[in-house]
C-alpha cells in the first residue's frame, strides 16, 4: 500500500550508509512499510485483507543471546541484517513476501497511516527502555518530557509522551507551522530555535542526531536523576568543542543517564500499533504531508517545504 521515506532512505540513496545483499550490486529500498495480505498460510494468524507491517531487524545467524532470546534490536554481534537496509531486500515492491513472525497487523481504521509503525516501533522501543531505566530508582516519576526535533520521529515521541501522561516540550528549528501547530494539538509546548533559560526535564529524547542539539542536550536540559535518549543517527566527522569535565561533572552530581536507543524488537512494533490505534487519526493524518505516486517516486526523495513524512502510494496488484 505505502513505503514511508525517512533520513536512512536518503543516506542509502546518497552511498554513505546501507549494505546490498550478499553478491548483488543492488539494495531494493524500502524499510518503513505497509501492505495489504494477499495470501497467508492457514497455520498463520493473518487472513487476507489485513492490513500489515514488516518487522525490519533480522536476528544474526549465530545467534547472539539477544537475538536468540527475540531481541534483535540489542544484537551482540552486529551480524543482523535489517529489510531496505543491510543486506536483505526492502519493501519497495508492489508485492513483497514476509515470514507471519516477522509481520505485525495494524488497526484497519488507520488506512493508509499504518505506514507510521516502524517509526513508531522504533519510539515505542526508546519509551520502553526509559521506564525500564527510570526503575533504578524506587521514587521515580518523571512530570516532564523535552522533545528535540519535530519531525515524524520526534512527533511520535511527543505522541508517546502524552499518551504516558507527561507535560510535553518540544523544540525545533522550525519558526511556527505544522509542526507547532502539531506540538499544541497533543496540549504541548512548542519552543522555536531555543528552550527557555534554566529548563529541565526528567526524560530528554534526542530525534535529530544534529551534532551541535546533542551535545546541548548533554550539558543541560535534563534536570536531576534526568535521563536522556539519544535516538538520531549522526553522521560523523564534524569537531565541534565539547567541555567533557563540566558534562561528567554535571551527570555525576546529577545522577544523570544518557543513552542511545536503535530499531525494534516484535514486542515494540505491537506496542507501537497500539499507540498508533488509540491515537486520534485527525492528527496522525498531519505527518502525512505528502503522498507521491510509485511513478513520481523520486519526487518522494526531495526535501520540500513543510514535509514532515513523505510517503510513496502503491497501486493495488492488477489495478
Ligand atoms: C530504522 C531502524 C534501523 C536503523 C539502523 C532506522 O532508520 O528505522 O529500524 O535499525 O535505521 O539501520
Amino acid at each position: 500500500m505505502a513505503l514511508g521515506i525517512c533520513g536512512t532512505d536518503r543516506e542509502i540513496m546518497a552511498g554513505s550508509y546501507g549494505w546490498a545483499p550478499d553478491r548483488n550490486d543492488r539494495l531494493v529500498l524500502g524499510h518503513e512499510s505497509l501492505g495489504r495480505v494477499l495470501k497467508a498460510p492457514d497455520s498463520s494468524n493473518f487472513a487476507v485483507g489485513d492490513h500489515v507491517v514488516g518487522i525490519v531487524r533480522r536476528p544474526d545467524p549465530v545467534p547472539c543471546r539477544a537475538c536468540g532470546a527475540g531481541e534483535w534490536d540489542m544484537c551482540l554481534n552486529g551480524r543482523y541484517v535489517e529489510r531496505g537496509i543491510k543486506s536483505l531486500d526492502g519493501y519497495g515492491a508492489e508485492r513483497f513476501l514476509l515470514e507471519p513472525d516477522y509481520a505485525v497487523r495494524v488497526a484497519p481504521h488507520l488506512g493508509m497511516l499504518g505506514v507510521l509503525l516502524e517509526p513508531a516501533s522504533v519510539l515505542a522501543k526508546a519509551w520502553d527502555h526509559i521506564y525500564r531505566i527510570g526503575q533504578r530508582t524506587r521514587s521515580w516519576q518523571p512530570k516532564s518530557a523535552l522533545v528535540t526535533g519535530a519531525g515524524p520521529v520526534g512527533l511520535l515521541a511527543a505522541l508517546m509522551a502524552t499518551q504516558r501522561g507527561l507535560e510535553l516540550h518540544v523544540l525545533d528549528r522550525a519558526e511556527g507551522g505544522p509542526k507547532a501547530d502539531l506540538t499544541r494539538a497533543l496540549g504541548g509546548t512548542y519552543h522555536p530555535r531555543e528552550l527557555p533559560k534554566d529548563f529541565a526535564a526528567d526524560i530528554v529524547v534526542e530525534c535529530t542526531g544534529a551534532p551541535q542539539l546533542v551535545i546541548d542536550v548533554l550539558c543541560g536540559a535534563g534536570g536531576r536523576n534526568g535521563i536522556v535518549c539519544l535516538t538520531g543517527v549522526s553522521s560523523g566527522g564534524r569537531l565541534l568543542p565539547f567541555d567533557s569535565g563540566n558534562f561528567n561533572r554535571s551527570m555525576v552530581l546529577q545522577n544523570d543517564l544518557v543513552f542511545g536507543s536503535v530499531n525494534a524488537n516484535r514486542s515494540h512494533y505491537e506496542s507501537g500499533a497500539r499507540a498508533l490505534a488509540t491515537a486520534d487519526p485527525a492528527w496522525l493524518a498531519g505527518l502525512l504531508t505528502r503522498r507521491v505516486p510509485l511513478t513520481d517516486w523520486r519526487e518522494a526523495f526531495e526535501r520540500r517545504d513543510g514535509d514532515i513524512k513523505v510517503v510513496v502510494e502503491f497501486e493495488p496488484p492488477g489495478s
